[in-house]
């Protein structure tokens, strides 16, 4: 695999299976572009193999967890070497909650679950964006919409999955204090990630996004009560219509899959 002139090069990390797995086919499906995927044990996940044998000469896998910088830190330089820029990163990797399901009230909250989730939740994306923030400088705004003037410019585009739990304003509901503290985290993350890579001449739009209620093993406990499922091409196809539509001035929102707006 060698450098591509202009091709929109996007990395998807927690990518071995659900939604991160989705965006890997729905990006590697378009024409000239690149997909980096990223998981902790790329050989374990069938569907990142399978992806690959359709798509050899467009899918790169690396190893990555995002609870070790090492691995965060190792996989920015083979996509430097190998691709010198970024388009888009999707931060996509997360846990519920290190047991599969949130907390249902104070009393059965651990300061060790709760660190683990932040682990992964909060810090993995925030190291991964450290790393990957030079790469995404030398994009070449080939995802998003650029805007006219050329203070409007961007050079890529940085998603955080985010959760429509993680807002302060829309909790009446309580519970699940790990993945709720942690994705509210991540989102003031993803605001001052707007702010830092929105100065200078090669700016990053960077957003939270809400997949809506998806069918993942990460929902899997809480299908039943659901009305609305939508399957990971459902999801996927919508979110990407949020990304293909981002500018500069969409930068540090928090967006559904329908692209509305969610308050902090
Ligand atoms: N599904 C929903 O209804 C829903 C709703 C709101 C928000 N979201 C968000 O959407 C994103 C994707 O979720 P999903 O539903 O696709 O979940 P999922 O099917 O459970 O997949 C989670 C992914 O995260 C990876 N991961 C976990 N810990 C990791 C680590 N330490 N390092 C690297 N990768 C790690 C997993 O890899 P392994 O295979 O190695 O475990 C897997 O690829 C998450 O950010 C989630 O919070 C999902």
């Amino acid at each position: 695999m060698g450098v591509i002139g202009k091709a929109a090069v996007c990395f998807v990390q927690g990518a071995s299976r659900g939604i991160g797995a989705q965006y890997c086919r729905s990006l590697i499906a378009r024409e000239n572009f690149q997909v980096i995927a990223s998981c902790r044990k790329p050989e374990a996940s069938q569907e990142l193999m399978e992806l690959k044998k359709s798509y050899p000469d467009k899918l790169l896998i690396l190893p990555l967890d995002v609870t070790k910088e090492d691995t965060i830190a190792n996989a920015a330089l083979q996509v430097d070497k190998l691709f010198g820029k970024l388009d888009l990163l999707v931060n996509a990797a997360a846990i519920l909650h290190p047991s599969g399901r949130g907390e249902t009230s104070l009393k059965t909250t651990s300061a060790e679950d709760m660190a683990k989730t932040f682990q992964t939740n909060t810090i993995g994306p925030l190291m991964v964006a450290k790393h990957f923030s030079k790469l995404l400088s030398k994009g070449d705004g080939l995802v998003g919409t650029q805007g006219s003037g050329e203070s409007e410019k961007h050079s890529s585009v940085l998603v955080n999955m985010s959760a429509k739990v993680g807002s302060i304003t829309d909790n009446g509901l309580g519970g699940w204090y790990s993945y709720r503290m942690s994705k509210a985290a991540l989102n003031m993350a993803t605001k001052n990630l707007s702010v830092e890579l929105g100065r200078g001449q090669r700016r990053t739009v960077c957003i939270s996004l809400h997949p809506g209620t998806v069918d993942t093993d990460l929902s899997r406990p809480y299908h039943k009560n659901v009305k609305n499922l939508f399957s990971t091409e459902q999801s996927v196809g919508m979110m990407l219509k949020v990304i293909d539509s981002l500018c500069m001035s969409d930068s540090g929102k928090f967006f559904l899959y329908d692209r509305s707006v969610m308050p902090y």
